[in-house]
């Protein structure tokens, strides 16, 4: 194993799980080939981790802390056969800390990169599939070690591998064939179990980051004893808001979304035991607001849950104010008693700044508002604080009263 020195003390870096390491940070002698599992070193501390330095970034990340006494050791030892091994206990750490969250099992978020010491990696379990992204050279060369393992932990599932282009890009890896999944991915989530043919899939399949937040949900919508008509589901995808609402009580939901999934929505609601108090509404949310604006109708309960607007911290402007516009228009949908939960998935939006633009829009549209449940993302998609590039999830439900 090489070692690269490193300029600084990184222990307050490690212990928030800031895995990656600046190339100002580390004094590279012996290049390491791409993807090496390499010793870095700090006057008190010491790590293993991984580093690329052929692309012109060079990524370098810290993956497991050590002994300055255990150093010795590691440096006399085989590259990959150090890489094996911490790949192998750090999975298998991940693994058993959510087949341990009671109500998950296996159908879970098994890993999710940085968060779990795997920089780069994300794997999903569902009932018949699990689907593994690998997004860091250290790792992919390992792909069928983690495959291995897998496969021993969940020997009834297919272990699918997904690539995410833009991430392989980055670190010079190359793209796979694509292998076409025959089967429907089946999905267990809270109160709802769904399914998604294989061309209507996004991201890893399914977003499981909500899934505390929608039992919360469910919870606030049964305590609160009120009469609950109508519900709109925006940015639905298969519509586990408007479906596990709907299970509390709330008679019928419209759902919608710009990708096309009414056949998946009807088999879905099917499956739910929901039939006839759902449709379906292929459109862009803003069109939709819009419309129903004009039509001056309004809503007992909307829940908004976008895709991220900003990928980039340069793009946070817009996006608040893409909240900021997107607010409004819910508000003009929402009945003077009504209930409303707003997420976002942005990073790079702070919670804080969420909540502004909620206010702003309340306040804009006349509306008054008690704050009954918030939240963050589910135990799965684990953080240290609110700074971590691991943090990304907000939730907030409102009451609104005349
Ligand atoms: C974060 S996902 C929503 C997840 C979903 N609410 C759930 O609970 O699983 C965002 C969804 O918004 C849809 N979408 C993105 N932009 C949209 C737009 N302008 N109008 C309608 N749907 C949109 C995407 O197709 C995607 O299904």
């Amino acid at each position: 194993v090489k070692t690269i020195k490193l300029q600084r003390e990184v222990q307050s870096f490690y212990f928030q799980n800031r895995l990656n390491l600046n190339a100002d940070i580390c004094e590279v002698t012996l290049r390491p080939f791409a993807g090496e599992w390499v010793l870095y070193t700090s006057q008190s501390d010491a790590y293993i981790g991984f580093a690329n330095t052929t692309m012109e970034r060079p990524s370098f990340f810290m993956v497991k802390r050590i002994s300055k006494e255990e150093t010795k050791l590691y440096l006399e030892k085989d590259e990959s056969e150090v890489a094996s091994e911490i790949i192998k206990e750090l999975l298998t750490k991940s693994i058993h800390y959510r087949l341990n969250i009671l109500p998950y099992g296996e159908h879970a978020r098994m890993v999710y990169g940085v968060a779990d010491f795997l920089p780069g990696l994300i794997i999903d379990s569902y009932v018949n599939l699990v689907m593994v992204q690998i997004n860091t050279a250290g790792l992919d060369r390992f792909r069928k070690n983690i495959e291995e393992i897998l496969q021993k932990f969940f020997p009834s599932k297919k272990i699918f591998f997904l690539d995410n282009e833009q991430q392989r890009k980055k670190e010079g890896l190359p793209l796979f064939d694509k292998i076409e999944a025959k089967e429907a991915l089946e999905i267990v989530d809270g109160k709802l179990q769904l399914e998604i043919q294989p061309s209507a899939w996004q991201k890893n399949g399914y977003y499981y980051d909500h899934r505390d937040n929608r039992l919360s949900f469910y919870q606030k919508l049964t305590d609160l004893k009120l009469e609950l008509n109508n519900g709109l589901d925006l940015f639905c995808y298969l519509g586990s808001w408007g479906m596990t609402a709907l299970k509390a009580g709330v008679k019928n939901f419209d759902f919608v979304d710009q990708a096309n999934l009414k056949e998946q929505f009807d088999v879905n609601l099917q499956k739910n035991h929901l039939m006839g108090r759902g449709s379906f509404h292929h459109s862009d949310v803003f069109n939709f607001l819009d419309q129903k604006i004009r039509e001056k109708a309004h809503y007992d309960v909307v829940v908004s849950d976008p895709p991220s607007f900003a990928k980039s911290l340069d793009k946070k402007p817009q996006a608040i104010q893409g909240y900021k516009k997107l607010h409004k228009k819910i508000f003009q949908v929402l009945k003077s008693s009504s209930v409303v939960c707003f997420a976002s998935c942005t990073h790079y939006v702070s919670a804080q700044e969420f909540e502004s633009t909620i206010m702003d829009a309340a306040l804009s549209e006349r509306k008054k508002l008690k704050l009954i449940d918030t939240g963050i993302q589910a135990l799965d998609h684990p953080f240290v604080n609110f700074n971590d590039k691991s943090y990304y999830l907000k939730y907030f439900v409102y009451l609104l009263s005349e």
